[in-house]
């Protein structure tokens, strides 16, 4: 059977076994539809316990194969899948951006992104050494004691990316784990599932072999606890909301896990700053992708000596941005739901109730909302502390680096945040004190370039992702001691 069929002229994508695309036993179908035209983009499976079983089960036989594979063979697959993403690059974006309201441009550049990643990730693997000890330098200890340190796979890793970079997300956990040696089992968002759906096509295309790589589409509302319960699981890696991650991580047990989650990301204005540079990177950090992204800057702290000014400046970068369809090329796009413009929507209607003064936006068509700036925010407001993943940008004025500190930190997510400054000693004083996974000093949130760590802290996550940190997550160490006789 073929990756899709077609009921009543709509494509109906099958999921992927054993290196073979099947219809699901359950007779049952998810409708995808565009979050911009509401046009039904296709249908995906949505698979049984019994097939999640089957699964498991092939990625397990196949998995202790696998790691029998010469690196340098393994490294050939994926390079193989790299090339194939670039081959079809405009087909898998053309579906990112029907399926997730992301400019063709952006989901190009998601595809491309991807393949450089996986490129890296085996570059890295291959690079990666294992060490050894010697006994003597423990008091006590003796030369014949010789300790060997391999990193080995951890097994079947569950893989569970967000809707808003449905390729690239996936791939950043996908590429790790094989090259390691491991097998996957991989859920996608079901709103990006097509989009996953095609990543893999490409994959199957590396001529990978069978078993090693399966697809179980299907709501996690539905499937993903028994997923996640699921004794053949051997290690997880899950990028979404706080609340699926916590919710996750309770039912994980002992399993090792990985949770990329919100953010809260603050743009920390000083009265140094540049005020130019500022806006512009804020402006790009906040609205790209309608701020569906989870490293957006989601709340200015400016110095109130300069936020009249930073204000003006951002009011003027904000009417610059493009406002539409993800089909004409706009930045700011349709939510990928009715239910998260509603939410955002409750965020602006709570600060303007609470006096918040509106600078620009507070305008909506369905589900899409237009940039909309708020200053004078203050701490009894839920947009101050809410992530919204959408196109609002609250202002919160402060009277000192130490207010803007504790504002900062008293943030229940710790992801990023962005300092601006012309003091670079200062910049490192304040990023020393910021509880997030990173500091940016004069430039916006963000997670790339994908070889640096990338890491959330308190409700934004545990672990790390980035290339180098994947790949020792979903290793572990093994000790070998070798005892020579004297
Ligand atoms: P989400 O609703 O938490 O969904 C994320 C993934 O979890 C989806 O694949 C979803 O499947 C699945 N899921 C839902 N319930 C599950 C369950 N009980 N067990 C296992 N899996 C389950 O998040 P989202 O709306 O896709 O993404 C937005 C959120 O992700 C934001 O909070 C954003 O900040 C965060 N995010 C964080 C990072 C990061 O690296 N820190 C990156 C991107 C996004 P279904 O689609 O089938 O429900
Ligand atoms: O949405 C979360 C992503 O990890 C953000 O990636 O900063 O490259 O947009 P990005």
């Amino acid at each position: 059977m073929s990756v899709t069929g077609s009921v009543s002229g709509v494509k109906t994508y099958n999921f992927y076994i054993n290196g073979e695309w099947k219809r699901s036993t359950s007779g049952k179908t998810i409708n995808i539809h565009s979050p911009y035209s509401d046009e039904l983009i296709g249908k995906v499976q949505a698979i049984t316990k019994e097939e999640v079983d089957e699964a498991i089960r092939f990625a397990h036989g196949m998995q202790k194969v696998w790691a029998e594979v010469p690196l340098q063979d393994r490294a050939h697959y994926l390079y193989n899948w790299a090339d194939e993403l670039i081959y079809m690059q405009d087909e898998i974006a053309e579906i990112i951006m029907k399926e997730v309201g992301k400019s063709f441009k952006d989901a190009r550049n998601e595809v491309v992104r991807t393949a450089d990643l996986i490129r890296y990730t085996v570059d890295e693997a291959l690079h990666m050494h294992g060490e050894s000890m010697k006994g003597d330098s423990f008091p006590g200890g003796s030369q014949s004691k010789i300790a060997v340190i391999q990193r080995v796979p951890l097994g079947v890793v569950l893989a569970i990316p967000p809707f808003n970079y449905p390729v690239n997300l996936a791939a950043a956990k996908l590429a790790p784990a094989l090259i390691s040696g491991n097998a996957v089992i991989f859920k996608p968002a079901t709103q990006g599932a097509i989009s996953g759906i095609k990543m893999i096509q490409a994959l199957h295309q590396s001529g990978l072999p069978k078993g090693l790589v399966n697809i179980v589409t299907g709501r996690g509302s539905e499937i993903g606890d028994y997923l996640v319960e699921h004794e053949g699981i051997n290690m997880i890696s899950f990028t979404g909301g706080s609340n699926t991650g916590t919710r996750l991580a309770k039912k994980a047990g002992m399993i090792p896990l990985v949770l990329e989650l919100g953010g809260k990301d603050p743009g920390i204005v000083r009265e140094d700053a540049d005020l130019n540079l500022a806006a512009k990177q804020i402006v790009s950090g906040a609205f790209s992708y309608s701020g569906q992204r989870c490293t957006a800057i989601k709340r200015v702290l400016v110095h109130e000596n300069v936020a009249d000014q930073l204000v003006d400046l951002l009011k003027e970068e904000i009417a610059a941005l493009s406002v539409g369809s993800p089909e004409d090329g706009c930045t700011v796009v349709p939510l990928i739901d009715q239910n998260s413009a509603d939410f955002v929507q409750g965020l602006i209607d709570d600060a303007l109730t609470k006096n918040a003064s509106l600078i620009t936006g507070n305008k909506r068509e369905q589900n899409l909302i237009y940039p909309t700036l708020l200053d004078h925010v203050t701490e009894d407001m839920r947009v101050a502390w809410e992530e919204p993943f959408g196109p609002v940008l609250p202002i919160i004025r402060v009277s000192s680096d130490e207010e803007a500190i504790r504002i900062a930190n008293e943030s229940e997510f710790g992801l990023q945040a962005s300092i601006f400054t012309k003091d670079v000693n200062k910049a490192f004083t304040i990023a020393n004190k910021i509880e997030t996974g990173s500091v940016q000093i004069n430039g916006r949130t963000e997670r790339g370039p994908d070889h640096f760590p990338f890491i959330g802290v308190k409700k934004s996550g545990m672990g790390a992702q980035g290339i180098r940190k994947s790949l020792e997550s979903m290793t572990r160490e093994k000790v070998t001691v070798l005892n020579l006789s004297e």
